[in-house]
């Protein structure tokens, strides 16, 4: 491991809840200086207000005229995380609605392309960017063929830009079932009962917390040698 975070300057688009905000509160234990983004204003409050150490700005990445706007007043800074989510796109694929895939591309796969090249700019070479991807890539589940599309579309884009943006580094995570507010479209019952059913096939017994995934990111932005990858950390998931 090569870099202490002290006084580096990370921002985290979709950092208000979830693996973004656990990432954040992290990096701020390690005194980095931490800007974390997100479109409601009341959870970015929150999110500052039980989170020590971290500055919030309102910005949607869906928007690339205010993301060229934040990341122009941020000026450069060190490590980029992008960690915005969508959640359309899942079904069996003869009733999925592709209205509602093309939302989910919208939402998270456009979002995060327009985040990373409104930042790229900015990102001092030394430093790194992590995207956020999902097991669905690679889990070959029934149901998931469109957020397959989605994460592996971003995730065979990581060679490719490694080359090109080096010596700045680009990774992805690329998370199992995590217990975020991604879930809270479903009952509390349900959720119990869905976690339950995962943690019951999984090799590691429990479904993912967001500081496990808070801790391959910053792995991945603190090791210099580390580039072009996606890190799978999904509890055996896909096995
Ligand atoms: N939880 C899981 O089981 C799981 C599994 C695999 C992959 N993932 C991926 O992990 C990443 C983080 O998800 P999470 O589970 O931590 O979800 P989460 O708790 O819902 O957090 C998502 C964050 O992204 C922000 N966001 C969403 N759309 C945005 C936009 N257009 N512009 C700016 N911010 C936006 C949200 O704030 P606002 O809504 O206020 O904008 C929130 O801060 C996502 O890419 C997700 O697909 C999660």
């Amino acid at each position: 491991m090569s870099d202490s975070f002290e006084s580096k300057k990370v921002i985290i688009a979709g950092g208000s809840s979830g693996i973004g905000l656990a990432t954040a509160a992290k990096l701020a234990g390690e005194k980095a200086q931490v800007t974390v983004t997100g479109r409601s204003a009341a959870r970015l409050a929150d999110a500052a207000k039980y989170t020590p150490g971290i500055q919030t700005t309102v910005v949607d990445s869906c928007n690339r005229k205010d993301l060229n706007a934040f990341f122009d007043a941020q000026g450069n800074f060190d490590h980029l995380v992008i960690a915005v989510s969508g959640s359309l796109g899942a079904g069996k694929f003869a009733d999925l609605s592709l209205k509602e895939l093309r939302e989910g591309f919208e939402s998270k796969f456009w979002a995060q392309l327009n985040t990373l090249q409104a930042a790229l700019p900015y990102v001092n070479k030394g430093g790194s960017i992590t995207l956020i991807t999902a097991i669905s890539a690679i889990s070959r589940a029934p149901g998931v063929s469109g957020l397959a599309a989605i994460n592996g579309a971003l995730e065979l884009m990581i060679p490719s830009l490694a080359k090109e943006i080096q010596p700045l580094r680009i990774n992805a995570v690329s998370p199992g079932v995590v217990d975020t507010p991604w879930w809270d479209f479903l009952p509390v019952n349900a959720k119990d009962d869905t976690f339950g059913q995962y943690a019951a096939q999984l090799p590691v017994g429990r479904v993912g917390e967001p500081d496990d995934i808070a801790d391959a990111i910053l792995f991945l932005m603190r090791n210099g040698y580390t580039t072009g990858t996606v890190l799978r950390c999904d509890g055996g998931l896909s096995l």
